[in-house]
């Protein structure tokens, strides 16, 4: 599975948004370190707050099929150029990868891939 291909997924889950307040779809596809992989979308509610990100729906998707080690998660919004996790997605992909430096991020600047690690994007991060 390629980056690319990952990407290419996080593109098509983003229709499946729900994201009738924001007007800002989001998609994500992680692969993880048996080589599956699982996609997600935003979902928001009239309630706010309780908001679920592409990225935390992916990850409950690869927890409940099992999985608990990220290797890399693409993240794409048609409304955003280098749409990378917010906060709390960061620590939530934090609880589940190997090192922060060995769990990448991948978003679409343009027509290209940037690649982050989850090390450069949540620097000396909290583990209980
Ligand atoms: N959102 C994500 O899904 N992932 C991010 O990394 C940033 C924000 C969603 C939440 C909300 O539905 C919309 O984007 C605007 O914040």
């Amino acid at each position: 599975m390629t980056y690319e291909e990952l990407m290419q997924k996080a593109i098509e889950v983003s229709e499946n948004s729900y994201s009738p307040y924001s007007k800002f779809p989001v998609g994500a596809c992680l692969l993880t370190d048996k080589g599956n992989t699982y996609v997600g979308c935003n979902f928001e509610n009239g309630s706010l707050g309780m908001t679920i990100c592409a990225e935390r729906n992916a990850i409950g998707n690869a927890i409940a099929n099992g999985e608990r080690q990220i290797k890399a998660i693409a993240i794409y919004s048609p409304k955003q150029d280098n749409c990378t996790p917010c906060g709390a997605c960061r620590q939530v992909l934090h609880e589940f990868c190997k090192s922060d430096d060995e769990l990448d991020i991948i978003v679409k600047v343009g027509d290209n891939l940037k690649t982050y690690t989850l090390a450069e994007l949540l620097p000396e991060s909290f583990t209980l």
